[in-house]
This record gives C-alpha cells, sequence and structure tokens, in this order.
C-alpha cells in the first residue's frame, strides 16, 4: 500500500515536473544523412515527454504516440540523380563545393518545403500553436519567418563545424584569420595564401548572401508565410529583422571532431546525440564474420546516400584486388553482388554501422567521410581512410587526418594503389588506432550526453521565453562601431580642424609680418 502511494506520488511529481511542450521540426531535407540527424532530435524530444510536430521528407522513419508528421512531399531525393554518383563526380570534375550553386539549390529546397500544401495548412490553423520551432540551417535563412507565424522562439540547428555563415546569425562574423568557411578544408594556423583565401571565401559568401540569396529569400517569405502573419491579424515583420532572431544554435559539433572556435553563449555543441546509446546485437552471421576474424575486420562503406557500386569497373576491380591481399576480413557495403570474390571479404547490402564499428575487433574503417561516418568512428575509437567525394567530406577527412587519426586517399580512377598504401600505413603504425582511442575518450568525457543537453536547451528556451539572457551583444552592434571608425572619423575630423585652425593662424601671422615688414619699409 505504501509503495504505491509513493509510486502514484513520484509520477504526479514527474508529471508537474516534466511540463511537455509543443515543438516544431523543420528538417526536410531529402538527403539520408540530414534526415537521420533531424529524426535524432525529433526521437530526444518525444522521449522527453514532448509533443512534436515534424516537417520531414521521410514520413515512415519514425512512430511515437506524441509525434505529428508533416510530409514535405516536394523535395525529392537527390539520391537517385547523377548528382551523387561516384563516377559521374569523378568525370565531372564537380564537388559540389561551389557556394553559389549550393544556395540555389538550398534556397529552393526551402521554397519547396514551405510550398506543399500540407505545410501551407499547418501555417492557415488557427488552433495550432508552438512553444518553439527548430530548423536545420543549410545555407537557406527563409525558415526563419515560421516563427513570426506562431510567435515563438526559434532554434536554429546547424549540422556541421560552427562556420562564420551560422555563428553571425547569433553573434558575429569571426575572423577569417582563424576560422575556417564551412566548405573549406584549411586547417588553423594558416599559411599566408590560406589566410587570404579564407578571406576571400568569407567576401564571396557575403556578397553572395546579400545581392544574390537574401532578395529571393525574401520574395519566397513574401509569398508563402507573410499572408500567414498578417492571417493572425499581426504585424508582417521582415525577414531581414527574423534571421537574427534566434534564440539559440544547436550545433552537430564537438571538440573532439572539430576545432576550439569561441563561441557566443547561446551555441550548443551536441555533436553525437544521433548515435543510440544502446548498440544493437549484430546479426548471428556478421557477428560470426567478425569474432572470427583473427586479424581483426576492415568496415568499408561509402555512406548511405553515395554508393560503393558506383565506382568505375575497372577501379572496383582494382580494390578488389587490394582487399583480397589484406589479412584482415573485409566487410564492404556494397549493393550488387560480386562475382570471383576473395575469401576475406564479405558483401553486405545494408550495414548496422554502429554495431559493426562498437565490435572489438573492428580496426579500420574506410569512409566517404560523412560527418556522421567520421563522428561514429570517433564515437567507437575506430581510425579511419577516407576517401572524400563532396561537399563537406574533404574538409572532415583533412580534420580527421590532422588529428591524427586517419589518411587520406584521392578519388581517381586509379586510387587502388593509394588505397593499398593508407591502409598500410594505418596498420604499420599504432599511433593512429591510439589517437582514435584518445579522441573517443575526450569525445564521451562530457558532463551529460549530447542528448540530455538536447533537451535541457531546448526546454530552457522555452522556460525563458526565448533566453534574452543568452544574447550576445555583438548582434546590436553595426560592423562600423566595432571597427571603430566612427571614432576614427571623430579623430580625424578633430585633426583636421586643428591642422585648418593652424594653418590659419600660420596665414594670418605671415601676413601679419608681411605687413610689418611693408608698414616698416614705408616708415
Ligand atoms: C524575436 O524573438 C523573441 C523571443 O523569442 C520574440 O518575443 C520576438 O517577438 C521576436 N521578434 C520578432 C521581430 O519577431
Amino acid at each position: 500500500m505504501a509503495s504505491s502511494l509513493l509510486s502514484v506520488f513520484c509520477i504526479v511529481l514527474m508529471v508537474w515536473y516534466c511540463e511537455s511542450y509543443n515543438i516544431l521540426v523543420v528538417s526536410p531535407l531529402a538527403g539520408k544523412s540530414h534526415a537521420i540527424l533531424g529524426d535524432g532530435i525529433v526521437r530526444h524530444l518525444t522521449n522527453a515527454g514532448h509533443k512534436v510536430t515534424y516537417i520531414t521528407s521521410y514520413p515512415d522513419n519514425l512512430t511515437h504516440k506524441n509525434l505529428t508528421i508533416v510530409f514535405a512531399s516536394d523535395n525529392v531525393e537527390v539520391t537517385e540523380s547523377q548528382m551523387t554518383n561516384i563516377q559521374f563526380l569523378m568525370d565531372q570534375d564537380f564537388s559540389l563545393q561551389d557556394p553559389s550553386l549550393l544556395f540555389y539549390h538550398f534556397i529552393e529546397n526551402g521554397r519547396k518545403a514551405v510550398s506543399v500544401p500540407a505545410v501551407q495548412d499547418l501555417f492557415k490553423d488557427k488552433s495550432q500553436k508552438f512553444d518553439a520551432i527548430i530548423a536545420e540551417w543549410m545555407f537557406s535563412e527563409l525558415y526563419a519567418g515560421i516563427p513570426a507565424i506562431f510567435d515563438c522562439p526559434m532554434i536554429w540547428f546547424s549540422t556541421v563545424d560552427p562556420h562564420w555563415m551560422v555563428l553571425k546569425l547569433i553573434d558575429e562574423v569571426p575572423n577569417s584569420a582563424y576560422v575556417a568557411d564551412g566548405l573549406s578544408t584549411d586547417i588553423p594556423p594558416y599559411s599566408f595564401r590560406q589566410r587570404v583565401h579564407e578571406l576571400y571565401n568569407q567576401l564571396y559568401g557575403q556578397y553572395l548572401q546579400y545581392w544574390v540569396t537574401y532578395p529571393i529569400e525574401q520574395q519566397y517569405y513574401e509569398q508563402y508565410i507573410a499572408p500567414h502573419i498578417r492571417d493572425k491579424s499581426k504585424p508582417v515583420p521582415s525577414l531581414e529583422a527574423l534571421r537574427y532572431n534566434a534564440s539559440l544554435i544547436l550545433g552537430n559539433s564537438h571538440s573532439s571532431m572539430g576545432g576550439a572556435l569561441k563561441l557566443p553563449q547561446n551555441y550548443v555543441a551536441i555533436g553525437g546525440y544521433h548515435i543510440d546509446m544502446n548498440v544493437k546485437p549484430l546479426s548471428e552471421s556478421l557477428k560470426k564474420i567478425m569474432d572470427n576474424a583473427k586479424h581483426g575486420v576492415i568496415y568499408f562503406s561509402m555512406g548511405s546516400t553515395l554508393r560503393s557500386e558506383n565506382f568505375p569497373k575497372e577501379l572496383k576491380e582494382g580494390i578488389i584486388k587490394v582487399l583480397g591481399e589484406l589479412k584482415q576480413t573485409v566487410i564492404w557495403k556494397f549493393g550488387e553482388d560480386l562475382p570471383n570474390r576473395p575469401k576475406n571479404v564479405h558483401i553486405v547490402q545494408w550495414a548496422p554501422q554502429p554495431s559493426i564499428l562498437a565490435h572489438p575487433n573492428c580496426v579500420l574503417f574506410i569512409t566517404h567521410g560523412g560527418l556522421l561516418s567520421t563522428t561514429e568512428a570517433i564515437h567507437f575509437g575506430v581510425p579511419i581512410v577516407g576517401i572524400p567525394v563532396f561537399a563537406d567530406q574533404f574538409a572532415n577527412i583533412e580534420r580527421a587526418v590532422n588529428k591524427g587519426f586517419a589518411k587520406k586517399v584521392t578519388l581517381s580512377y586509379n586510387m587502388a594503389t593509394e588505397l593499398k598504401t593508407q591502409i598500410e600505413s594505418i596498420f604499420s603504425d599504432p599511433k593512429y588506432a591510439a589517437k582514435a582511442k584518445e579522441l573517443s575518450l575526450i569525445y564521451h568525457d562530457r558532463p551529460v550526453s549530447p542528448g540530455d543537453e538536447l533537451v535541457h536547451w531546448v526546454e530552457h528556451v522555452v522556460k525563458t521565453s526565448g533566453a534574452p539572457h543568452l544574447r550576445s551583444p555583438a548582434l546590436m552592434v553595426p560592423w562600423y562601431q566595432k571597427c571603430y571608425l566612427d571614432l576614427l572619423g571623430l579623430i580625424l575630423v578633430v585633426l583636421l580642424s586643428v591642422l585648418c585652425l593652424l594653418l590659419k593662424l600660420y596665414r594670418k601671422i605671415l601676413k601679419k609680418s608681411d605687413h610689418n615688414i611693408g608698414s616698416k619699409k614705408t616708415n
């Protein structure tokens, strides 16, 4: 009796303490890795007892009694297109790194997400209330307009290591002399050339934003978002004001993986939150392969979007030959059957990546270097050989090499020999594996898990009505004041005035003495 009373009391206490909030998560990018990150946020929030409405392109990934899915059906996946075909990318010399291309691509994605009828209906619904909105930042800031419809705080979610484009939204553009552009592979301290290159990246990026993307976004804002604000009889703020009105940035980053930037107080690093703390057991067959691998297991995967099948035929044959010569067992995520497969190479269509990396016999991860994969490598302490293909993969691998737990292979038709050399160099020197373990320790050594941190800060923003106490004063100071150009102006004016005065005085004295001399002569 007493114990059941106690448990009732505990439940009442818990309900009383854990207030349930209504949160809108906007993460409709059609890419599997983006969906994994969006799903992770939703999973943590619903598990913490909050109600979540989720705008996504993958309506079937999650189910939960507290979850409402809004299907952004227009955001078709680029997976099947040539943009993510390895051979196409190799032949085209096209790396998805051109910022203007990325801006256009992602602004179009944002437009599609807010314009689909399901999302428009959500915006229209006058009974709909949210306590906070979390939206993914991916080269588009159109979603900054949504909180104005629902009158609630805004939280950006940034998928990569912090860079100037997101930091300027809550603080200021950091110094390009030691902070890399989001897509740059440069790692500080920079050479002179790199420093100039980073300055160029920032200036060109800002030019693109102010002159190309912001006007387009403003137009989409007026077309798809502003009418709903007006509909609720509220004044329509400018998108420019809303852009800089976020309460927080949740960043998929951590110092074990990236750099130790100085960050504003409302940037919260939650890198690794998407990884389930309970690693699922391996299938019987995979477990047997891994348990019996006397010399360890190499896990080879080009990620969920790129596919090993799309390596050109001659390269595929070269890679198989290299892998066949190794004494280690290889598990290769590969979508088609491989005839004449060497005995030590096993093919899997789908791989339970965390479970494989978690196995003590896993000694190397050959990866395309997507951020989720490099994060998981550090989470489980496995060294990597990276073959970056596009976008942020080059920067991720460059960072991993710089940290000392990775080797890089350049994607090319004859990269098989380089792959062999780099695999051998990882195994010939124990420092790579040791570094991976050391970084894993740093990664795990946090006061709370990244998932708990995520939930805490979202709740904090709601409880404190937008966390105004965390906002950086730098947001309110125009750039010319930060450089003290006004003071410089004042000093110049004073100096010039004094100079003028002195000049006038000098002339007067000169005149007077002329006059005196003249008058003396006439005397
Ligand atoms: C900016 O955010 C705060 C707190 O979330 C909110 O109260 C305010 O209305 C927002 N400003 C605008 C212009 O929407």
